[in-house]
């Protein structure tokens, strides 16, 4: 190891650990990929065998476990009901105004079978997608369980969205049924869904029917012959508690989940039953290192990539006990957190830094006024987390005891590629080595490898079972924006810019495209700046990220106005709310600076290097292509 800030695992770390050696089983699965991963899903039961465990054929459009049958609910519920894990919680949920509800995996069966039941009655079929745009309650799970039980396919809008995106994403999955609440409760006040999903409904050929479920109790308009509450549905017969699992191919989808990428609208990965289970299952168990005496808490919303792996998924298929919270960190105060770790006696937090960050700024008393010590476990995902506040997550949250897992992965590949094992000496800001299986590789624009610490391009040289099918509808999409730049190589091009050091650890840098991280959270500049001009005023916009020392970046954007338009005093918070408007509250801009004109290459691409490199008082490089 080189003499930099290394933290090494304590002897307990290293004999409580699921897997205690990493170079020869890493080894092994590389060499002999299909049977690693054949014996990581024999340790799942499947209705019927594959007969292929990858099938190639059809480059880079690759599928697993060909020929099984499965149901994703089949290895996250159905089986835990003939074993001892029927008695268990699968979940605690606590309310933000503290309402408490508890599911053991029978009580689990019991809602999301009921669930299932109303949607089938509602005409949901096989291969049907239903939207989802929901506050963190128990019901957002069972709906998405619920339609994974019967075959439909899940798209869960994150609440935080505007009517705008909702709209388009409701569209573009042709929900028949949308599900929904009258809202949730965010730092003591009511968040607004109902309303939203009323508006983003008008001229929408597709739904007829929107479940909503009663959370706050305040008063929404009810479409009539269009709208259901959820409680009503529940008391009829139709509601059984009793409902088969239907019996997918392995190949099938089991969700849509929008992202943002660095050109035109958000595009639609979908992941499907068989693959998907068995990598969230084994990252899982040997990654976040879950075994059946702890209490996990990931705390990222469900709908996310991050919740439906290891909230919803991963958890339930190793028939572990989730903790959930609906609302913010520090309400009623910044203490909320460590009551509830306390009060649970949580053993594993998974968390991004933009909330480690949020959590470290209100001091660690907060933190000292609660015994914590049940956790064994701290992860990080979502951005490169910055050492202080990897040192500040292990020293003040995890008592210099906890090994920290940060987690590099994307929404395209269902669950963690890039993360370190409990065992492994750590370096603060480091996701060290890939996961088994998975070959990753930091190469030049012409797929040479760099040296060590040169920055380069992060690749995946070969599939792995979590990997996203396709794109939504869009074969050449998904060619074109993971698969093009090394298509003479096969590798999978994530976006990202990386490095190894000395010894062979991997540092992530952040994104290499035009598509920002703020607060975790995926946006494109493109979006961004579509969702400027669609404000009157503005001729042209470009965005780019600059750091921000709580949300990792924040959004700058420059405006040219369209000729003769008179400048208003309160111009510039009209145009952070058109973006607010059209994407929601996490795309605001920080500021936005008003110009006559843009850098641009002679073909017409706005240099957002350039902007970024004087924005922060930078050398602006090599500017040979700008236009003038
Ligand atoms: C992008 C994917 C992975 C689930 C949540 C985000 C960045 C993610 C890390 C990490 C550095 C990270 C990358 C990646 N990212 N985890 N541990 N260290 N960067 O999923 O919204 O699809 O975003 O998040 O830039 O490409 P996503």
């Amino acid at each position: 190891m080189g003499s930099e800030d290394v933290y090494y695992p304590s002897q307990e770390v290293l004999d409580y650990a699921t897997v205690k050696e990493y170079n020869s089983l890493y080894k092994y699965s590389i060499e002999n990929t299909e049977a690693f991963w054949a014996e990581q899903a024999q340790n799942l039961e499947w209705y019927e065998p594959w007969d292929k465990v990858i099938d190639d054929s059809d480059k880079p459009f690759y599928k697993w476990f060909v020929g099984a049958k499965t149901n994703i609910i089949h290895n996250a519920i159905d089986r835990h009901l003939k074993t001892a894990t029927r008695n268990k919680i699968a979940f605690v949920w606590e309310g933000e105004n503290g309402d408490l509800r508890v599911f053991s995996y029978h009580a689990l069966n019991r809602e999301v079978s009921q669930f299932a039941n109303i949607l089938k009655s509602m005409g949901v079929k096989k291969g049907d997608t239903v939207t989802i745009y929901m506050p963190q309650i128990p019901e957002q799970i069972f709906a998405m369980l619920a339609c994974a039980k019967i075959g439909a396919v899940h798209s869960v809008v994150y609440a935080g969205f505007s009517y705008e995106s909702l709209g388009e994403r409701i569209k573009a999955a042709k929900s028949k049924v949308v599900i929904t609440a009258d809202g949730g409760f965010r730092k003591g006040k009511i968040v607004d869904l109902k309303s939203i999903i009323n508006v983003a409904l008008e001229d929408n050929p597709y739904t007829q029917v929107v479940i909503t479920v009663k959370r706050t109790g305040q008063n929404v308009e009810m479409v009539s012959d269009r709208d259901y509450w959820y409680h009503d549905l529940k008391s009829l017969p139709i509601a059984s508690i009793k409902c088969n699992t239907e019996v997918m191919e392995s190949t099938d989808p089991l969700f849509l989940l929008y992202t943002s990428g660095s050109t035109g609208k958000p595009k639609g990965l979908v992941h499907t039953h068989g693959g998907y289970s068995v990598y969230t299952y084994s990252t899982m168990k040997m990654l976040l290192d879950v075994k059946s005496e702890d209490r996990i808490w990931t705390a990222a919303d469900p709908g996310w990539i991050t919740g439906h792996s290891y909230i919803v998924y991963g958890p339930l298929i190793n028939g572990a006990t989730m903790f959930l919270y609906e609302g913010a960190p520090n309400h009623p105060y910044p203490n909320r957190w460590w009551q509830m770790i306390e009060k649970y006696g949580i053993t594993i937090l998974y968390t991004s830094p933009t909330a480690i960050r949020g959590l470290m700024r209100f001091g660690e008393s907060w933190v000292k006024r609660h015994d914590i010590s049940s956790l064994r476990l701290l992860g990080s995902v979502g951005e490169p987390i910055n050492p202080e506040a990897w040192k500040w997550y292990y020293e003040v949250v995890g008592n210099k005891k906890c090994p920290i897992i940060d987690t590099w992965w994307q929404t395209e590949t269902g669950g963690h590629i890039i993360a370190p094992l409990p065992i492994f000496p750590l370096k603060p800001g480091s996701a060290t080595k890939p996961f088994f299986g998975v070959q990753v590789a930091v190469v030049d624009d012409d797929g040479n490898q760099v040296q060590p610490n040169e920055q380069g391009n992060l690749v995946i040289k070969n599939p792995w079972p979590g990997m996203a099918c396709c794109v939504h509808e869009d074969r050449e999409r998904w060619i074109e924006t993971y698969w093009k730049k090394y298509e003479k190589f096969g590798w999978y091009h994530p976006g990202d810019a990386a490095k190894y050091d000395d010894d062979n650890y991997i540092w992530i840098i952040g994104r290499s495209d035009d598509v920002i991280k703020v607060s975790g959270y995926r946006l494109g500049t493109a979006e961004i700046e579509s969702a400027l001009v669609s404000h009157p005023a503005v001729a042209e916009a470009a965005a780019i990220a600059l750091p921000h020392s709580l949300k990792g970046n924040a959004i700058y954007a420059y405006v040219i106005l369209k000729k003769d338009f008179a400048v208003t005093a309160d111009l510039e918070n009209e145009l952070k709310d058109q973006v607010t408007k059209l994407m929601g509250p996490i795309a605001r801009p920080e500021s936005i600076t008003l110009v006559d004109s843009l850098p641009k290459t002679r073909s017409g691409k706005i240099m957002r290097r350039v902007l970024k490199a004087r924005a922060q008082g930078l050398d602006v490089g090599d500017i040979s292509t700008l236009e003038e």
